[in-house]
């Protein structure tokens, strides 16, 4: 696949997980990427992945809820790379609790990573895309957020409110060229959140991830690239027509 020749990418949350597998599937794609994340050592890694395949990286170290630091990473990212034609708001963290039990810190905390993180990043990137009359916006949902699930109230909250997000930015810029989707995993696994989620439920005694891929239909969880593929193909010309979506990559888990 190489329909990415020559047009720049933002990840955030790139160092590691599905961000990672997002920026390393672009760069083969012939993209050349700007990682964003707020863990240092993982993002030198994944930057370094990325110029292995013979693409241009660079990595900026930061919070996407944090104005200043999307504000330079977006500006270092054009400076170093070139004008981005793609953006992936992928960071996002998720703590699992019962409802009774959470916390409206937590709350607060997964709506300022999730959502505000990526409202700044759209707000500071859509403008550019609008401007040159062309780009490609992604938003990292969850199925979480098509349907409440139980010990998730806040981060499904904070999921809804993506798609919600995603589709208002995506009416509003269609008729600049500019186009912008969101991806709903279900349960992928080989990354740190899904390690975190799997604590938790062996905490609250709840089933685990085995149990759970039963009620897959595709009968099996899924890997980060399963996720990258459906990124790929947004951001490629064989998706120009498709925009406002929320596609759920879920293994049939999930059906709209
Ligand atoms: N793993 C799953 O099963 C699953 C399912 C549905 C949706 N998702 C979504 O996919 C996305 C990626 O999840 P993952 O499983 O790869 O998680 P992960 O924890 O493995 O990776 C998340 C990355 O985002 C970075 N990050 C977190 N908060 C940040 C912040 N405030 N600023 C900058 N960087 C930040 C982390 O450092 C990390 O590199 C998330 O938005 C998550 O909600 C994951």
């Amino acid at each position: 696949m190489s329909d990415l020749g020559g047009k720049v990418a933002l990840v955030t949350g790139g160092g590691q997980g599905i961000g990672r597998s997002i920026a390393l599937r672009l760069a083969q794609g012939g993209a050349d990427l700007a990682l964003f994340d707020r863990d240092g050592g993982s993002l030198e890694k994944t930057a370094a992945e990325v110029r292995a395949l013979g693409r241009r990286a660079a990595a900026f170290l930061g919070d996407v809820a944090d104005e200043a630091a999307v504000a330079r990473a977006v500006a270092g990212a054009e400076g170093e790379l070139g004008p981005l034609a793609i953006l992936v708001n992928n960071a996002g963290i998720c703590r699992v609790a019962p409802f009774l039990e959470t916390n409206i810190e937590d709350l607060r905390e997964q709506l300022r990573v999730n959502v505000e993180g990526v409202f700044l990043c759209c707000q500071r990137v859509v403008p550019l895309m609008v401007k040159r009359r062309q780009g490609c916006v992604i938003t990292m949902a969850s199925f979480a957020g098509k349907s409440g699930r139980p010990y998730f109230a806040a981060y499904s909250a904070s999921k809804f409110a993506v798609i919600g997000l995603t589709q208002a930015i995506a009416a509003e810029v269609a008729p600049f060229g500019v186009r912008v989707n969101a991806i709903c995993p279900g349960i992928v696994v080989s990354t740190g959140m899904r390690r975190e989620i799997e604590e938790a439920h062996r905490r609250f005694g709840l089933a685990d991830t085995g149990e759970r891929a039963k009620a897959i239909p595709l009968g099996r969880t899924a890997e980060p690239e399963d996720v990258a593929g459906v990124a790929a193909f947004l951001a490629s010309p064989a998706a120009d027509y498709i925009t406002g979506e929320a596609i759920a990559v879920t293994g049939g888990l999930w059906m709209d």
